[in-house]
């Protein structure tokens, strides 16, 4: 294990382990949850008490502030078993960069790395044996931080507390994702916490996504919330578009989460002579592109689902097909992602970390 180890973890096992009855073979995403957690508090102004428990309910004040006031952020990261069970992580220091810029901006206590890394590794240490190795199965993990501080007054918490959940997962879509060009809802505003892990900015969501569903799409693609003019996000995911044979994403912003899939899949595809831009990216651009055949390929990317191939598009009450083709972009990304991720080839880049 190569985190050492600064903090004395308690660890408090269950008497029952459900890994019995869970089927790897046939897992969903995110719905089935290893027996322990690790949880830390902040209290008094520190971090204190790391332990791992079992998974179990979280008893908390009926005025805490996460109720209220939706202090919530969290993480989406995967450990990967290789076929001789060794245990990997995927670049998880940008995980960890990440939740504590989405906690500095919901005006929540900075987590020390330690806390975040060595809880990790000790929580897969004790659940290694439910990180699954079939094709395109992972452990899903989860960290997040909640305010447990008391109080109706609307400023921050003074208490809070990191919690990693584990979820033994399998795909995340199943089958074509087709998706609507949102024209009136936004998820996220100049200055606002759109670039943030912020539960809320999913929660914000759900309404226009089940809109989507309603009219037969699995997803929104987000525009600016200014213009509506450019596409900024497909759902939870960052978005690429192949136009001929050069690889567009748009630029992170302040409204734009900034994907550790998308950066890597961008130095994957530099790295394998497929060419890049980073612009923002018109509607009107794609609808053209899609008329006059360019457009080959639209797909989202992101830890869970890793690349989200989409088949087709709605705007305006007008729906774009995709080409389907023989070989994809998507494809050729998600195999070398997955397979530097698994273990299968080298990692010339350096992201993948050894934790068993
Ligand atoms: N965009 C949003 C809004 C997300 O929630 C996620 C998921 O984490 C992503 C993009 C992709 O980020 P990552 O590749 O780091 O998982
Ligand atoms: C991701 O990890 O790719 C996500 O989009 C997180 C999602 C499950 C909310």
């Amino acid at each position: 294990m190569a985190e050492s180890n600064t903090l004395k973890i308690d660890i408090s096992k269950t008497k029952t382990s459900k890994i019995d009855s869970v089927d790897f073979n046939n897992l969903s995403f995110g719905q089935v949850f290893t027996d322990h957690i690790y949880e830390c508090d902040f209290e008094d102004g520190e971090w204190k008490n790391p332990r791992i428990t079992p998974y179990q309910p979280i008893a908390l004040q009926p005025s805490a502030k996460i109720f209220h006031y939706g202090q919530s952020i969290f993480e989406g990261m995967k450990a990967y078993k290789d076929a001789n069970g060794g245990v990997f992580l995927f670049r998880p220091e940008d995980n960890y960069k990440r939740l504590n810029l989405s906690a500095q901006r919901l005006a929540m206590p900075q987590l020390p790395k330690a806390f975040f890394m060595e809880g990790l590794y000790a929580l897969l240490k004790l659940e290694q044996d439910w990180i699954p190795s079939a094709e395109g199965s992972s452990l899903y993990i989860r960290p997040f931080m909640i305010a447990t501080g008391e109080g109706f007054h609307a400023s921050p918490a003074d208490s809070y507390k990191f919690m990693i959940a584990l979820a033994p997962s399998g795909s995340y879509f199943s089958g074509n994702v087709k998706v609507l060009i949102e024209e009136k809802y936004s998820r996220s505003a100049n200055g606002g916490v759109g670039f943030a892990k912020a539960g809320g900015n999913y929660a914000g969501q759900f309404y226009p996504t089940q809109l989507a569903k309603d009219k037969g799409y699995q997803q929104v693609i987000w525009t600016d919330d200014n213009t509506h003019e450019y596409i900024e996000e497909a759902g939870a995911m960052n978005i690429f578009a192949r136009i001929n044979d050069t690889l567009l994403t748009v630029p992170t912003s302040d409204r734009i989460l900034d994907g550790i899939t998308r950066k890597s899949i961008l130095t994957i595809a530099e790295a394998e002579g497929i060419k890049t831009e980073v612009r923002k990216i018109k509607v009107e651009e794609l609808i053209e592109a899609s008329k006059n055949g360019s457009l080959k390929e639209l797909f989202g990317a992101g830890t869970a689902a890793v690349v989200s191939p989409i088949s087709g598009f709605g705007f305006k009450d007008k729906d774009y097909e995709l080409p389907e083709l023989e070989h994809t972009f998507g494809a050729q990304l998600k195999k070398r992602i997955t397979d530097i991720q698994t273990n299968k080839v080298d990692d010339p880049f350096g992201w993948r970390i050894k934790v068993l």
